[in-house]
């Protein structure tokens, strides 16, 4: 791999910032293979060096993989001129790893929202080719049934024309307003709440609840985030 400067390795942890980085190198608390290291533009390589932030090994990855709890109000875009985006709950020192929403959330959506800075991956995904499911926690206006459950079975035709590929519809409560789960393995505009409404059942709260074999973590709060580990990641790579 291309060599990359000392503090832009430490930095790409998301544990300290490049600042940081510079002061914990000044003060002699980087090494890189064993010895003191006290100019983070020196260059190395970070998959064939050992580099140790006051003596504790740095684990260096190549791409970064985050799981935020997404709240309500904040767009899943990079950026926008009118309102907070989700890379606003992140810290700044991430600001410059190029991190994107895989797949989009609603405004008004809440739950998990992976980031990352690899594209291939997080393209795989998100392919309905791939089946990778997404599982979402809805609560809807009116009494969800059987039929409902069948048409989703079937595959749903939207009044605009879009049919859906076959869906599964996990009913947990019903009554006025009832639960369930919906799981689908694309995700188009809108998507639950178009084909809950066309069976007449307008969603009330939408909350993404699992990707694949990954639940939102309910250790987050709503808008914090954690990176996710390289169980998870490599969990994520078997998927597709
Ligand atoms: N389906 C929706 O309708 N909204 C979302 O945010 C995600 C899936």
């Amino acid at each position: 791999m291309a060599k990359e400067r000392l503090d832009k390795i430490i930095a790409s942890t998301g544990k300290w910032s490049r600042r940081e980085a510079k002061e914990l190198a000044r003060h002699g608390l980087v090494a890189v293979n064993g010895a003191v290291i006290r100019s983070v533009e020196e260059k190395f390589d970070p998959e064939s060096v050992g580099i140790t932030v006051r003596g504790e090994a740095l684990c260096y990855r190549r791409y970064t993989w985050i799981m935020l709890n997404k709240p309500a109000g904040y767009l899943s875009a990079r950026s926008d001129g009118q309102g907070e985006t989700v890379l606003d709950l992140l810290p700044r020192e991430l600001g410059k790893q190029e991190l994107f929403p895989v797949g989009r959330l609603d405004k008004d959506t809440e739950g998990l929202l992976l980031l990352t800075n690899e594209g291939s991956l997080a393209h795989a995904l998100l392919s309905p080719k791939r089946h990778v499911d997404k599982v979402y926690y809805a609560r809807t206006a009116g009494r969800l049934t059987e039929e409902d459950r069948q048409a989703f079975a079937d595959g749903l035709s939207l009044g605009d024309g879009l049919r859906c590929l076959p869906a599964g519809l996990e009913i947990l409560s019903s009554g006025e307003e009832s639960e369930a789960h919906v799981i689908l393995r694309e995700g188009k505009f809108h998507q639950v709440k178009r084909m809950l409404a066309s069976r007449g059942k307008p969603v009330v709260y939408l909350e993404r609840v699992q990707m694949g074999n990954l639940p939102l973590d309910r250790g987050l709060s709503r808008g914090s985030f954690r990176f996710l580990t390289e169980e998870e990641i490599a969990g994520l790579r078997a998927l597709v």
